[in-house]
């Protein structure tokens, strides 16, 4: 049976999708996903052809759901608790002591989880924060997470996890911080409420300028997702949101230094961070 969604339409739609997120699908990896979704968000709808349901997404969509759903169609989500750990321990050793003597007393450190997807990356912050102890017993320490897709927000805030998402902690961190479900893990009490979660588009600059200046932004593994006019538009929004002073850290497959000049990158043991 026949797509709704031809081949010329993918190119149309995929231009939308990356003028509005960033996101840049390509044919042979998308195609297939993006037009069974076509198929069925139209049949939902009553809609008999891509025209209409494309007509819909751009003209009758005033409060921004239909993007939505298709958004939470398209985002690639795979993440889980201490990916790529060196950096929660250059973030604990480093940039929050570091940090923490060069504020004034009263101010909370902010730090950016951004993409944050089901939230393992902004709780491995919390918890890392958490386990090292000594910066949040004299300072306040605010986590944000934001990302575009708000299915995997939702999940973040119920923090309940399967035994894949959790297989990096350590096991008697995760004693501490988890509690054993008949199916997986769901975050204690104590860490529940912890982070700040919002449904955020990165390219929304109204949106992300609410959310106020950070210290500390995580930005790992969306980037390589974009362009180079995307990733270069996301360097300056996360330069413009950062105290002086301030780090940005990258997955480990992106690199600042091939996007924007602005920062001074710092390399502590094998990870790289980049100060405002
Ligand atoms: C692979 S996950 C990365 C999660 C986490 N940072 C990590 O490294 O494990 C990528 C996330 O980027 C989000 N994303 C993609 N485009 C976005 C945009 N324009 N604004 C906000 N989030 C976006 C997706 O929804 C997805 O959850």
């Amino acid at each position: 049976m026949a797509y709704l969604l031809s081949k010329d339409n993918f190119t149309k739609i995929g231009e939308f999708i990356y003028r509005k997120s960033g996101i840049h699908l390509t044919m042979d990896k998308h195609y297939e996903k993006l037009a069974k979704f076509i198929d069925s968000r139209s049949a939902e709808l009553g809609l008999e052809n891509f025209r209409k349901y494309f007509f819909k997404l751009r003209f009758e969509d005033k409060d921004g759901s239909e993007f939505q759903e298709l958004m939470n169609a398209v985002t690639v989500n795979e993440t889980y608790f201490f990916r790529e750990k060196d950096q929660f321990e250059v973030l604990v050793n480093k940039i929050l002591p570091e940090l923490h003597a060069s504020l004034p007393a009263s101010k909370p450190l902010r730090i950016l989880s951004s993409p944050c997807s089901t939230g393992e990356e902004p709780y491995s912050i919390i918890l890392h924060i958490v386990e090292e102890g000594k910066v949040v017993e004299e300072r306040d320490i605010e986590v944000v997470g934001i990302d575009i897709d708000s299915t995997v927000i939702k999940k973040a805030q119920i923090a309940k996890y399967s035994d894949r998402a959790i297989h990096a902690i350590p096991k008697d961190i995760l004693g501490r911080w988890f509690n054993k479900k008949a199916l997986g893990y769901e975050l204690g009490e104590d860490l529940q409420g912890s982070v700040d979660f919002q449904v955020v588009n990165i390219f929304d600059k109204a949106q992300m300028h609410k959310l106020g200046k950070f210290d500390v932004i995580f930005s790992r593994n969306m980037l390589i997702y974009f362009d180079d006019a995307s990733r270069k538009e996301v360097a300056m929004t996360f330069y413009d949101m950062l105290n002086p002073g301030g780090y940005v850290l990258l997955g480990h497959a992106e690199y600042m230094s091939r996007i924007v000049s602005v920062f001074n990158a710092k390399k502590v043991d094998s990870t790289l961070i980049y100060q405002k």
